[in-house]
């Protein structure tokens, strides 16, 4: 009778610490947006990648994990290096893992772990030597010429036995040794997938699955998908006659894309596997990211057949366990990228973008305007140490906002704001509301705005709470909020000095009589603190010069801050 019970207990205690697990790490659906939460609540990644090589001595963690928690990060992203888990063929070594994951926890840091496997960057330059040297067992992919490229073939079952063994005992590592805790949130499968100098393997193996059939699944799950298949695939589908059996070129056309989604479509299977072996051991969320196929390069110019947004359904179709496909984002062309990537199936996360002042504001963005789930500047480490470095400034900021933020995520109720010298302006709508929404100098009377200076990146987001009340936070901005009718109203050089009288050289006068109806005004507006309830508590009111004697409300471009709003009718 006892031994049935304390069996019984047992089995019990299990199943809860089993649950108890699976709870902590999980997706949420909200609306039309993805959250990833973290013991219930859901969380943002207010996050940076460690450099390369940073992460190869303890030491190095040592000095750089306590800078990361001074400015404000919530979590590091670390590469996981092949070659040093396994110096020699199939003995592990994990001591370093574990000191990141020690390292992480003394400073309030969560680890997204990068595992640089077969691939980085493309290329093969991550796996130990003993596989490097091995290179008929482990081969790797050719030109056209016939000539190989330090890249390993991912048509190789050795190397996918090589690579997936080290990453399920790398996972296997991680759940002995953190799944109670859960530190390790997330994990990046290789590092920039693709081909280069070539848009897809030449091995004869290639050339002979590429003169084969298009596999029946991906078949079945384009005709299955057809009406939310990637624009850039079903017109390219299409253009060839929608076909829905023969070889690559047969249903895809003869071009380098063809190419391009025959690689994609194994790389992604091989992911798959990867993910399935790794998950076994200890389930976390699992993605992978990108490099940009920017500047009109084609494929092999540019990482051919990496996770890209024009293959996102080969990805998904040939990898469903992927929780996302990430942009790395180096090039210029920010709203448009995260544009690219925020799609209703697959939540942004920026694993990497270049570390410079204005990612505070872009982070922002993220958030705002696409419910982004992270955003992690690249060589973090780097970063100044100092309060005033933006992104310290914003991440605190955020960090304050995260309850807030994710109540509004998927709702319709929050936008972000992204500014330069450029793209200065954006309107807002919300019911009968209108919010005129600018960079902040575009009031002219800082002398940056006018002396030739570059003008910071300005932005932030809104969050509508209630139909007259709003939160806006962020850095360099400035709103106006307007009735339908008074925004029907065209006025000609109505630009007002600091003062509010007409500056010089413009009249402020309206060129059409007023006809009737209500204005909109500021009833009342002040700093806030978000509480970690997500409750506010008034920090100072603003009115007078802080709101232009009420007609707008701004944050100047080197605070970073929140306000809360409301507004009022007039007539
Ligand atoms: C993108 C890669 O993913 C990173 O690992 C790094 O190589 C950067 N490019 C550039 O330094």
């Amino acid at each position: 009778m006892k031994t049935r019970y304390l069996f019984l207990l047992v089995v019990t205690f299990c199943f809860m610490s089993t649950q108890a697990q699976e709870a902590k790490i999980r997706w949420n659906k909200q609306g039309t947006a993805t959250q990833l939460c973290i013991d219930g609540k859901p969380y943002l990644l207010l996050a940076g990648e460690l450099g390369n090589s940073s992460a190869s001595s303890i030491n190095d963690i040592k000095r750089i994990f306590p800078k990361l928690h001074r400015l404000g990060l919530n979590t590091v992203l670390v590469p996981a290096s092949w070659e040093l888990v396994e110096p020699k063929e199939g003995e592990f070594d994990f001591t370093l893992i574990t000191s990141i994951i020690e390292e992480a926890r003394a400073n309030r840091l969560k680890v997204v772990f990068l595992w640089f496997g077969a691939w980085k960057n493309s290329m093969s330059c991550y796996t130990p030597i003993w596989f490097k040297k091995e290179f008929n067992k482990y081969p790797r992919v050719q030109t056209e010429e016939g000539k190989p490229l330090e890249i390993a073939s991912p048509f190789s079952e050795a190397v996918f036995q090589a690579d997936s063994r080290a990453f399920e005992a790398f996972m296997q590592h991680l759940a002995e040794i953190d799944s109670q805790k859960q530190t390790v949130i997330m994990i990046q499968v290789e590092n920039e997938i693709g081909m280069l100098e070539s848009a897809r393997d030449h091995s004869p193996t290639a050339n002979s699955l590429f003169k084969s059939e298009v596999p029946l699944t991906l078949m079945k799950y384009l005709q299955k998908h057809e009406k939310e298949l990637h624009p850039w695939l079903i017109e390219k589908w299409s253009k060839a006659g929608k076909k829905i059996h023969g070889s690559w070129e047969t249903i895809f056309g003869k071009d380098p894309y063809t190419d391009e989604i025959f690689m994609a479509w194994h790389y992604a299977s091989y992911v798959e596997r990867m993910i399935k072996k790794g998950k076994a051991a200890y389930n976390l969320p699992m993605y992978v990211n990108a490099a940009m196929n920017s500047r009109n390069r084609k494929p092999g110019e540019y990482p051919s057949a990496g996770p890209l947004a024009h293959l996102i359904d080969i990805w998904h179709c040939a990898a469903p366990s992927l929780s996302l496909l990430a942009p790395d984002l180096y090039d210029n062309g920010f709203i448009g990228w995260t544009a690219q990537y925020k799609l209703h199936n697959n939540p942004l996360f920026i694993p990497e973008i270049k570390l410079e002042p204005n990612d505070g504001v872009r982070a922002f963005y993220v958030f705002g305007e696409h419910d982004g789930i992270g955003f992690s500047p690249f060589s973090i480490e780097d970063a100044p140490e100092s309060p005033d470095y933006p992104l310290a400034k914003s991440y605190q900021v955020l960090q304050e906002l995260m309850p807030v933020i994710t109540q509004y995520q998927g709702k319709e109720a929050m936008k972000g704001l992204l500014f330069d010298q450029t793209e200065k302006k954006r309107i807002l709508k919300w019911g009968h509301t209108t919010l005129i929404c600018r960079h902040f100098f575009t009031l002219p009377w800082d002398k940056r705005a006018t002396d030739g200076s570059l003008w910071p990146e300005g932005g932030g987001l809104v969050i509508r709470i209630a139909e007259d009340e709003y939160l806006v936070a962020g850095s360099g901005i400035v709103i106006e909020f307007k009735s339908e009718d008074e925004r029907r109203l065209t006025t000609v050089n109505q630009t007002l000095g600091e003062d509010g009288f007409a500056a010089e050289g413009s009249s402020i006068r309206s060129t059409q009589n007023w006809e009737g109806g209500k204005r909109i005004g500021l009833s009342q507006v002040s700093e806030v603190h978000i509480n970690a309830d997500g409750s506010m508590t008034e920090v100072r009111r603003l009115n007078g010069d802080q709101t232009h004697q009420g007609r707008h409300v701004r944050i100047g471009v080197d605070d970073f801050s929140i306000l809360h709003v409301k507004l009022y009718e007039y007539k």
